[in-house]
């Protein structure tokens, strides 16, 4: 079958179609119009200014994504659109067209949350790299923090989340106070590289050795963990974001000018040895699950490796989508919206869209 599937639940405006035949995905066109450009004048995104900008492009990768598939409206068999979470005027635009679409074409549609698409990322890139069920997610992006046991496709159960900002968030925020432009995560992940070389003087095991190096040490740069103490999977990332501001200030005050790189590594790896410490927990409490690791923070190179270590270690399977496909896109939703329709959860002009999650916290 042949679904057509979009996203616009942020500062990306996606349509893809993606082919599935006996469970296989095949992406044949998968456009992203980015905003990034234009937010990136006012430092993050601006809600009103994304959904106009979505409203613009909408029509027009919506051609193109056929076109370069090579099918027309006819060939479609199921219409796919983000409807939560996100920034509400954003999604409506997404929810609207995809509602048109479905209704004048007399195409069956479905809802997908996009989050659950972000996991459904690991199925676009080959049977081989497909996750067994259960398994165990963590999905990080600029709104998200959270660890999901996924009983079945459609069966998510969040079981580790950030009490307050989440992990991209806090990239960008921090990235922006040090000077890396929105959204700072790609460049802070450089950044942090050069950080961490500098401080072990190795350009291959720079991560392992990190913790015995002089600049670890270094009281003065010292950050808090964003992993919450005891048993829960949760996290805090605005108590590391504050103290990074604190800290930053103090440098500020003094007339210090602070090493930016080494600062960079400090705040990375706090922040990714929190997500190893949960994600190894959530392994713990359930031995043998595949992890799937989602969303754009998915991207972060030093944490890709620092779960490689954590799955290996554990005897279980780590799956990455390549970074093309961590970011927000159409594809990820279509994989979804395939398991969704499977599921039996179709949708019809009523549909709405939400800016909350739909996965509760057990
Ligand atoms: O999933 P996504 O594209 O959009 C949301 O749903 O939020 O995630 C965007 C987030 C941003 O916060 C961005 O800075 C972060 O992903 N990001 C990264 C990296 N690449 C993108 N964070 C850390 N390291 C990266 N390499
Ligand atoms: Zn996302």
């Amino acid at each position: 079958m042949n679904i057509l599937a979009f996203e616009s639940s942020c500062d990306e405006t996606s349509a893809a179609v993606v082919a599935v035949e006996n469970e296989s995905f095949t992406v044949k066109s998968n456009i992203i119009a980015s905003q990034i450009e234009t937010h990136r004048l006012y430092g993050g995104v601006v809600p009103e200014i994304a959904s106009r900008a979505h409203t613009e492009a909408i029509s027009r990768i919506t051609y193109e994504a056929l076109e370069v598939a090579g099918v027309t409206l006819s060939q479609i068999d199921l219409i796919a659109v983000t409807a939560n979470p996100g920034l509400i005027g954003a999604l409506l635009v997404g929810v609207n067209f995809a509602k048109g679409l479905a209704a004048a074409n007399g195409i069956p549609l479905v809802a997908v949350d996009h989050i659950k698409g972000h996991v459904s990322s690991s199925y676009l890139s080959g049977e081989e790299n497909a996750p067994g069920l259960p398994f165990l997610a963590f999905a990080a992006s600029g709104g998200h923090t959270a660890i999901y046991k996924v009983e079945s496709h459609t069966d998510f159960k969040l079981i580790g989340t950030t009490r307050d900002d989440a992990i991209g968030e806090s990239f960008d925020k921090i990235g922006r106070i040090i000077g890396i432009p929105y959204p700072a995560g790609r460049g802070f992940d450089a950044l942090a590289r050069e950080g961490f070389i500098k401080a072990t003087g190795d350009e291959v095991n720079f991560y392992a050795k990190y913790k015995k190096s002089e600049a670890y040490k270094d009281k003065e740069m010292a950050l808090p963990s964003p992993a919450l103490s005891g048993e829960t999977l949760d996290f805090s990332f605005s108590g590391l974001k504050t103290a990074a501001i604190n800290l930053l200030h103090r440098y500020e005050q003094a007339g210090r000018e602070i090493d930016r790189a080494l600062f960079a590594a400090r705040y990375t790896y706090e922040a990714v040895e929190a997500v190893a410490k949960k994600i190894k927990m959530a392994l713990d409490e359930h031995p043998g699950c595949d992890v799937v690791v989602a969303g754009g923070v998915a991207a972060n190179s030093h944490l890709r490796a620092r779960l490689a270590e954590i799955a290996r270690v554990a005897g279980v399977r780590l799956l990455l989508p390549p970074v093309s496909l961590c970011g927000d896109n159409a594809a990820m939703i279509a994989a979804q919206g395939y398991f969704e329709f499977m599921a039996g959860n179709l949708s019809d002009s009523s549909l709405n869209a939400s800016a909350l999650d739909s996965i509760e916290h057990i």
